[in-house]
């Protein structure tokens, strides 16, 4: 029997057995009946822009969900929720306090700019509401604190909409991770990139924008006064007044199903981020290019963000027993063995003589364990499109009738935003941060 035992060699035979099986991921079907009247859920929303309008269709797309009225401070938005809801009379306003008011509605659904969260949720929750706040939870690290605790003081169900969560597709790296699949995970890539206007966030403002449609002093809340901008309102991201840069928009869908999978809660130790605008000249003051090492109780997550490179979404787990990617609606769970199963190619290097005598050594002590052994495949599940929203929304709904607690409360929203905010203030202060449990607070190393 010849052996090659070269590298190359080794990783032409390896490659060959990587066959995979494939399974396909079905979710739970949702039932379509229309639940008694005792069992409706009537919301209102808040904010029918961009997320919005996918959170209201989703939402009335659930049997018994109603939308009974929307609030948004930019009046083209009340035509837009009446036209989703196909409901011309829809009660709309330009004051989201007014649907906390109203007794006849259960819960909130609310998609306004980072820079409104803490102010609704803190406000649903003293009206006695529970809500749906988009990601991330919190535009600062001491505003998650403020959210959890008007949570807790008031005990409403709050859910931040990393929708992920609830997808089959995390839900099986989650099950496979817990069996034991790959072992103790060792280290974590997240990475994701754009590479168009669209993508980096230079979105058209509507067309009859105005400060006559639009109550742009409110909209600003606490950021510095400026005059009225339909830039700012569409591509709010783009700066830190508002938004939280791509680790708000988009970090924080990596972090979060990473904490999910692996069932951990809680923030990092540090982060050390390098980045930069280095394609989108634009005025912005977020950077477009992000990358971040964090340290999770000695675990390094590395991720990788950018606007300026097209790259899929992956999150990759990496164990002693293998690797979970989740890519899309797409999971491969690699396994390894960790052990030799073959001479090692190190042998290559000994005179003929000498490599004889230790592949015929080898063989002697490894062939009888490794007949043994199954050959390994990768197996890869793949969703069935199934609309992750879809099934977050269904899971806040159930929480606000059974009063059970959620995946994505306002502990876990908090924890992955504080991950977020910390990439941010590595990138602005230049240096590595750590977390400060004692004083909650950010603090360069
Ligand atoms: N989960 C996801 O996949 C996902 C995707 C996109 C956006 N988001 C999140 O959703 C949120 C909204 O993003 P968007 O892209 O829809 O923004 P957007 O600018 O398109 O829409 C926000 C809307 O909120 C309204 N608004 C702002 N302040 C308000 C207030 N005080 N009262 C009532 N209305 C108010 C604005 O007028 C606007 O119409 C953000 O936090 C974002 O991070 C989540």
């Amino acid at each position: 029997m010849t052996i090659d035992s070269s590298r190359r060699g080794f990783l032409k035979t390896s490659a060959t057995l990587l066959t995979a099986n494939t399974i396909a991921l079905e979710a739970e079907p949702i039932p379509q009946q229309t639940p008694p009247p005792s069992d409706r859920m009537r919301f209102g929303i808040v904010g029918i822009g961009m997320q919005g309008t996918n959170l209201l269709s989703d939402a009335i797309s659930l049997p018994g969900a109603e939308c009974v009225a929307a609030a948004d401070l930019y009046d083209g938005r009340h035509t837009h929720a009446r036209e989703i809801t196909n409901n011309p009379s829809l009660p709309v306003t330009r004051r989201y306090r007014d649907l906390l008011d109203r007794k006849d509605i259960d819960c909130i659904v609310a998609a306004v700019p980072d820079h409104w969260h803490k102010r609704v949720v803190v406000d649903a929750c003293n009206a006695g509401k529970d809500i749906y706040c988009e990601k991330p939870m919190s535009h600062t690290a001491a505003e998650g604190f403020d959210m959890a605790a008007a949570a807790e003081k008031n005990k409403r169900i709050v859910q931040i909409g990393s929708q992920r969560v609830s997808g089959v597709v995390f839900g099986k790296a989650r099950e496979l991770y817990s069996s034991g699949a790959i072992g103790d995970v060792e280290m974590v890539e997240l990475t994701l990139g754009r590479n168009d206007p669209t993508g980096a966030w230079e979105y058209p403002p509507p067309l009859d924008l105005s400060p006559h449609n639009l109550d742009w002093d409110t909209w600003l809340n606490d950021a510095p006064k400026i005059p009225f901008s339909p830039e700012r309102f569409a591509r709010w991201r783009c700066w830190k007044e508002y938004g939280t840069g791509v680790g708000g928009d988009l970090m924080v869908h990596l972090l979060t199903g990473f904490l999910f999978t692996l069932g951990w809660n809680e923030p990092p130790r540090s982060a050390s981020a390098l980045g930069g605008i280095v394609r989108w000249k634009d005025g912005r003051n977020m950077p477009d290019l992000h990358t971040v090492l964090f340290d999770y109780h000695g675990v390094p997550v590395y991720v990788r963000l950018s606007l300026g490179a097209e790259t899929p979404e992956a999150s990759r787990f990496m164990g002693p027993k293998g690797i979970i990617e989740v890519s899309g609606s797409q999971l491969r769970f690699s396994p390894q063995r960790g052990i030799e199963t073959r001479p090692s190619y190190y042998s290559s290097s000994f005179p003929r003589k000498m490599r004889d005598e230790y592949v015929a050594q080898w063989h002697a002590s490894h062939d009888a364990e490794l007949a043994h052994e199954a050959v390994l495949n990768d197996t890869v599940y793949r969703g069935n499109g199934e609309d992750d929203g879809v099934l977050h929304m269904r899971n806040f709904f159930q929480s606000v009738k059974s009063r059970k607690p959620l995946v994505e409360d306002a502990v876990f929203g908090n924890h992955a935003a504080i991950a977020c905010h910390m990439a941010n203030e590595s990138y602005f202060r230049r240096g590595p941060v750590t977390w400060d449990a004692a004083s909650r607070s950010i603090k360069s190393s």
